[in-house]
């Protein structure tokens, strides 16, 4: 029998023979199997639940079966172990280490039967609005929830690390920094993290009450008796072997390494899982099916860690955090012989940046090293080691393999044979002369896979330094991990020195090549990678052998300084005279979201619904042959497909947000995107009608296609529409100009990212009624369409919505479209349907934000004054215009930024293209018009070698002057902001002269700033839109209730409504309720959109209030001493009505582009923002050091929400222009490896938005002082778009880091650079000795 070796580090484990004891098979099958436990047995929310083995489904996710039961409160996100918002805590004995573990983990990733004999704590599990637990608490009343979708998800990763610290590690609260870092796998689209960490860090052992950015005397201590979750007594138990069967698959938990071999013998195409986090994506995602796995979890030796005589032994199925914490053991026990645990440092080093800790938490090395794939970190880190792997097969022979060996070159092929297990990894330890390095280099410096990493090896001879030995290994250069063998034959012997540097790098730049149209593009940024890790690390061996021999210039390249803790100041004016109206008040659902009580469109449970599921278009433009359900209708459980011929006759095919006919709602003849609406699917379950949809056979016949904005330019394939804004004499303004300069610019699209992802309920009533529950921003239009398409009049249509997980204009018009396809099939099959989209096909499907590129000409005097901008500006619309001419026109609108400028033509051209229709997104064309502009203004800052922000301040607007469309700007605050920013020309000279040194200093760091204005319209551009009603009803017993057009997407505007409600009616907030918008209180509303929710719903609320107000004055007057409710009372009995509705529409405004005369906008808003950047030339990351933001929101309606609203979309628009790539196959040589019309990065594996390390290390936030709108609601201004447009001074700051590099390289003018700036395009404008 093998001997099981205890989990806990051993010293000096001494395994003599490589052989383990050879396992005979088991003659007899599986007989065994019988001993096997096959109820399922865990804890959930300290409830005892048992699934016998009749109901057991072993396919199906904690997630999937968490939510059947109703536990909503545990999130989809996107089912791939991205996002976070699926987390829950597992805790579990490990009998190894007698220890109760708690674990954060991914409810998506985690099959069903892992959690037998575990206890699962959810977000329901810690307390309730009733009852909150302290983390919900902090969460809720740091501000820290928005739309409260991530919610639930940050909540238990907090908990999870609070409860394992304290229970594992030393009984006490975590450090403020440790919780910092708890969330490296949660995302947030909404707060900008900020609150969040501050929320976190209130628990920190270190945390000073003084330092709480909000009130904290009353909130709830942290008691670890009352609030840490109590494990079950009775789950403190070696664990017991274990089977979980359905008809389709097993689930076999083995305890023994014998059992398990025989299982495989049995099963030799069982597949082993751990961690699930390759198998459950491959299942998940890409609908792969096995019908047996093995969960190797339970096995001891596939857990064990011991120390080895010359290394460490690690079991394969070890959680990598586990792995982790005996590093640490390792190395502080070793603290005499540092040189033998350089590797190991470098291993904790690679871990904590692999995947994200909810995986790390589960995931084990094994997994990592079976998948074999190319972008691996084990795979390439365990090669450079030296590690060797050991394997055992069912007849219980074993043999070790060294894992240079063990990686086949081949995609994804290891050297396992179908009846072996990996059961071990050796790693030795470093040798006295050997350096080792490792690093990785992704889009986002957290959760993130590589795009190239590189971990290198190599042994010099002190006396000679001669290299005697070495190994440089790489992932993400090859469809296979690779390392450069034949370069490490070559230089054994040679001299390392300096001059060697280049050499080396020259052989395996040889040895190592990516071929052009290599999957996954960048391929010239990856050839500079496979240089530049390659650099750095050589760097770090001269400086081991010779410190003196690296300069000082070179040192921050191979000494990591340590993150500083995030610390942020929020600046505002409090008036307690105008209480509720400015007073920092909770978000009203925040409690409800921190418990996970507050309900979203999947969350609603409608009895006797069916599920569809969307067939879509996988050719970009074609004709459609032919369409064939025939397959799908043999799945049981299939109930309809539903296409264009289940429009009823009085219905109509068609729909538009502009054009009322522009779209099919299902394409009959053609097919114009990928993503395009064939039909839909419905089935009894949502997995159903899933597979039933892949099965619904489509014949195209392809048809010529555009893919980009170039290619749509080449074919003049424009939508034959075209605004312009004509201001003064063009030609004029190029003849007074000192200089004349052309340039071209792009910015690329953007995916909303929203938490929640579209969803949608129809249910069919009685008198041709229909109920339509949805995501949108638009309810109002969801009718409308509904209405149009089944041709029902809008009366019979209820369309109403509770809140969004998010929308950012995502949710304005195309969720209109997806829950008019399932009022169709409601309709048809007369039952209730539903869909909700899963990640990708949300991403492929939906559209974003519109790509631009502009083509301009600027003419400027020698003291940088524009005199003259023509601008043409083109944008990427896709199939179908939705809102893309209002979006073209607020982009021609804001094509003056923040600026006075005399002389402007600015051309807006909508590009048709072959691609999902791109809609509306924060900003609506603004930030994209704005960032031409302010290209324009550092090319003119760098023709004429002057500081930028000494451009745009010179050129800034002033009270008194107009916009380029006319505008008159009254109580302009672009200079004071500027001015509050800028402080003074000391502290600029300050500023430079700080990062002027420090680029001095540092060769391959280099800092930038850099300054933005912010000038911003407020109103819908299309003049109608400005309107919105309220429907007010106070009750006999004082309360109020309040209906209004807006939409709850996480800004607030239910709790602004509340505080304007309460204030208008002079009673106390909690008198005050909002209820869901819906179109049978309140009709034809708005989208919620343009910043514009508060102004709009809040004017009309405040109306309604105020006539209310008026009937009850004089009960008022009489009985100044009564209640409200004394008084309501008062007034219903004297047959007074307490019910009134509200109209506001925004006077005056309107704009003609052919006059070229009108007023376009309400009020402007205004801003700026300061930011300090830290760029790394040899691989093109970045860390913003510092952003200090000032806004003018008026006088504030609630100065919390107005700042998270500030963070919130000042990180959106930094994630736009930094590290948010759309990639797409649109015929660019870079994506040619992308099939035509589809979008790679469709889900949080490819699309990065920013994770919380990415956000200012300093970031504060002010709210301009003394600033009123008098014409606006209670003078507050808008605040959800205009910050988005301060991302330009994240990058713009990056922009001027790299001029500093490039200047060092003898580049000094201007450069074009696209954005986003990512990692690649930052390394490639370098232009160092490394990117040719
Ligand atoms: C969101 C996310 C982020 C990620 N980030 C990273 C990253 O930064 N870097 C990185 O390298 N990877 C990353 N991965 C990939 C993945 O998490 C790792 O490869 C992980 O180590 C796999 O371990 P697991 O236990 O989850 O494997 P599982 O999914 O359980 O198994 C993976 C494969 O290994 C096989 N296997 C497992 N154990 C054995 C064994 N003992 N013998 C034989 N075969 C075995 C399984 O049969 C299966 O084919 C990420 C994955 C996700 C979902
Ligand atoms: S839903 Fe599980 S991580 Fe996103
Ligand atoms: S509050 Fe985090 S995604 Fe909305």
């Amino acid at each position: 029998m093998l001997k099981a070796i205890p989990f806990k580090v051993q010293k000096k484990h001494i395994l003599t023979s490589t052989r383990l004891p050879i396992i005979r098979a088991f003659s007899q099958g599986l007989k065994l199997e019988k001993e096997y436990e096959k109820n399922q047995t865990f804890y959930l929310n300290g409830k005892k639940v048992i699934i016998d083995k009749e109901s057991a489904d072993p396919t199906k996710t904690l997630l999937d079966y968490l939510r059947e039961k109703g536990l909503t409160g545990t999130k989809y996100g996107c089912g791939e172990g991205g996002c976070g918002a699926c987390t829950v805590m597992i805790s579990y004995y490990d009998s190894q280490e007698n220890q109760i573990k708690n674990r954060a983990v991914n409810s998506c990733l985690v099959p069903l039967p892992f959690v037998n004999q575990m206890s699962v704590t959810t977000v329901e599990g810690l307390g309730t609005t009733k009852n909150l637990h302290p983390v919900q608490e902090r969460i809720a009343k740091f501000h820290g929830s928005q739309c409260g979708f991530c919610t639930p998800g940050f909540v238990m990763s907090l908990q999870s690390t609070i409860q394992s610290h304290i229970t594992e590690k030393n009984g006490q609260l975590p450090t403020k920094k440790l919780l910092e870092n708890s969330f490296d796998g949660n995302l947030c689209r909404c707060t900008g993290y900020r609150p969040i960490l501050d929320a976190a860090k209130s628990f920190g052992i270190d945390f000073d009450i003084k330092d709480s950015p909000v009130p904290f005397d009353k909130m709830k201590k942290f008691d670890p008796k009352k609030h840490l979750i109590e494990f079950p007594e009775e789950l403190k138990q070696k664990p017991k072997p274990f089977v979980s069967k359905s008809e389709k698959h097993t689930w076999y938990q083995p305890t023994e390494l014998k059992d398990l071999l025989n299982i495989k013998a049995e099963y030799p195409e069982a597949k082993i899982i751990v961690g699930n986090s390759e198998v459950g994506v491959e299942t998940r995602m890409k609908n792969l099916e096995y019908k047996v796995s093995i969960s190797t979890s339970k096995i001891p030796e596939l857990r064990q860690f011991s120390e080895l005589e010359k290394g460490i032994r690690i079991g394969a199925s070890l959680p990598i955090t586990d792995i982790m914490d005996k590093l640490e053991m390792i190395i502080k026990q070793k603290k005499g012989e540092k040189f033998k645990t350089q590797g190991l440092k470098e291993m904790i080093k690679i871990f904590d940046i692999f995947a994200s800790r909810q995986i790390r938490n589960t995931a084990c090395l094994g997994g990592n090293i079976a998948t074999a794939s190319p972008l691996s970190e084990g795979n390439p880190l365990l090669i450079a080691l030296n590690a060797k792997f050991g394997l055992i097969n069912t007849k219980g022979k074993k043999r070790e393999v060294f894992a240079k060996d063990f990686f086949l070159k081949k995609y994804r092929q290891v050297d396992i044979k179908p009846n072996e297990i990996l059961v071990y990894i050796d790693v030795p330890f470093t040798k006295k002369n050997e350096i080792f390095r490792a690093f990785k280099q992704s889009r986002r410096k957290e959760e993130d896979i590589c795009i190239v990493n590189g971990m290198f090896r190599m042994e010099v001879d002190p006396n000679t330094n001669k290299i005697k030995d070495s190994c440089f290994a790489y992932g993400g250069v090859a469809p296979y991990t690779v390392h450069a063998e034949k370069t490490s034959e070559e230089i054994n012997g040679m001299v390392f020195n300096r001059n060697a540097i280049d050499k080396i790098i020259n052989k395996i730049s040889n040895e190592i090549t990516i071929r052009d149209n290599s999957p996954g593009g960048m391929v010239d940024y990856r050839r500079a990678l496979i240089k530049t890790l390659f650099y750095k690390f050589a760097l770090s061996v001269l400086y081991e052998m010779d410190p003196k021999s690296v300069s000082k210039g070179e040192l921050s390249t191979i000494i990591e300084e340590e993150k500083p803790e995030m610390n942020a100041k929020q600046k505002f004016d409090i008036m307690e005279d105008m209480f509720p109206i400015t007073e920092p008040q909770v978000h009203k659902s925040a409690e409800l979201q921190t418990t996970g009580e507050a309900q979203y469109t999947a969350d609603f449970a409608v009895p006797n619904c069916l599920h569809a599921a969307f067939v879509t278009s996988i050719k970009p433009h074609a004709k459609i042959l032919s369409i064939n359900s025939s397959q799908a209708e043999q799945i049981p459980g299939f109930v309809s497909f539903v296409s264009a011929k289940d429009i009823p006759k009085q219905g109509f095919n068609g729909i538009g947000t502009v054009f009322p006919d522009e779209e099919e709602v299902f394409a009959t003849k053609e097919v114009n995107c990928v993503g395009a609406i064939l039909g839909l699917v419905v089935a009894e379950t949502p997995e159903i009608a899933r597979k039933a949809a892949r099965k619904i056979s489509v014949e195209y016949q392809d048809l010529p296609t555009t893919l980009s904005i170039d290619e749509a330019i080449e074919k003049e394939s424009f939508y034959p529409w075209c605004h312009k804004i004509n201001r003064g004499n063009i030609e004029d303004g190029f003849l007074k100009s000192d200089f004349v300069d052309e340039g071209e610019i792009t910015s690329g699209g953007q995916d909303h990212f929203y938490l929640e992802t579209h969803a949608a309920i129809a249910i069919p009533k009685e008198e041709d009624e229909i109920e339509v529950i949805s995501s949108t921003q638009n309810p109002a239009h969801t009718q409308h369409n509904i209405s149009v398409v089944l041709g029902i009049p809008s009366h019979k249509i209820v369309s109403r919505v509770k809140r969004l997980g998010g929308g950012f204009g995502g949710k304005e018009s195309r969720a209109c479209l997806f829950a008019t396809c399932i009022a169709v099939a409601a309709k048809k099959l007369n039952r209730p349907v539903r869909f909700s989209f899963e990640r990708p096909e949300d991403m492929q499907i939906s559209g974003g934000r519109h790509p631009f590129k502009a083509k301009f000409k600027v003419g400027y005097t020698k003291d940088g004054k524009i005199q003259a901008i023509d601008t043409q500006l083109f944008a990427s619309m896709g199939h179908s215009l939705d809102l893309s001419s209002a979006i073209a026109d607020r982009a021609l609108f804001h094509s003056d930024s923040a600026y006075f400028i005399p002389n402007m033509r600015v051309v807006a051209k909508l590009c048709k293209t072959d691609l999902p229709s791109n809609t509306a997104f924060r900003g609506f064309g603004g930030p994209q018009g704005i960032f031409a502009t302010e290209t324009i203004m550092d090319l003119v800052a760098r023709k004429l070698k002057k500081h930028p922000e000494e451009i745009r301040e010179i050129n800034l607007i002033k009270d008194g002057q107009k916009t380029i469309f006319g505008q008159d700007v009254n109580d302009c605050k672009a200079i004071e902001c500027w001015k509050y920013i800028t402080k003074s020309k000391d502290f600029l000279e300050q500023k430079r002269k700080e990062i002027n040194l420090f680029n001095a200093n540092n060769k391959y760091k280099k800092r930038g700033y850099a300054i933005m204005p912010l000038k911003f319209g407020i109103s819908f551009t299309a003049s109608f839109l400005n309107q919105a009603g309220a429907l007010v009803h106070i009750y006999k017993d004082g309360s109020v209730l309040v209906s209004h057009c807006g939409i709850e997407m996480g800004q607030g505007v239910y709790t602004k409504i509340t505080q304007v409600a309460a204030k208008e009616l002079g009673v106390p907030v909690e008198k005050v309720f909002v209820n869901e918008t819906c179109t049978s209180r309140v009709p034809n509303g708005s989208a919620t959109a343009a910043s514009t929710g508060a102004d709009l719903n809040g004017f009309a609320v405040a109306k309604a209030c105020q006539t209310l107000r008026k009937r009850l004055q004089p009960y008022f007057d009489k009985n100044p001493k009564l209640k409200f409710e004394e008084i309501a009372h008062k007034a219903y009995f004297d047959q007074v009505s307490l019910s009134t509705t509200g109209f506001y529409a925004t006077p005056d405004i309107g704009y003609d582009f052919e006059k070229g005369k009108g007023r376009a906008f309400h009020y402007f808003t205004y801003g700026a923002a300061m930011t300090e950047v830290e760029i790394d030339t040899l691989t093109g990351g970045h860390e913003i050091i510092r952003t200090d933001i000032i806004t003018d929101v008026g006088r504030s309606l609630n100065s919390a929400i107005d700042i998270g609203q500030v963070e919130g979309a000042f990180i959106q628009g930094a994630g736009w222009l930094t590290m948010e790539e759309v990639v797409i196959g649109d015929k660019n040589p870079n994506n040619k490896w992308i099939k035509d019309g589809f979008i790679f990065s469709i889900g949080p594996g490819n699309y990065k938005i920013p994770s919380p390390t990415d956000i200012p290390r300093t970031f504060n936030v002010t709210l301009l002082s003394n600033s009123s709108c008098p014409s606006n609601v209670h003078s507050s201004k808008a605040v959800g778009e205009p910050p988005f447009i301060l991302g330009n001074s994240v990058f713009f700051a990056i922009k001027n880091a790299i001029y500093a590099a490039r200047s060092e390289n003898g580049f000094n003018e201007y450069f074009r650079l696209d954005a986003p700036s990512t990692c690649a395009k930052i390394k490639m404008a370098c232009a160092d000795k490394f990117t040719n």
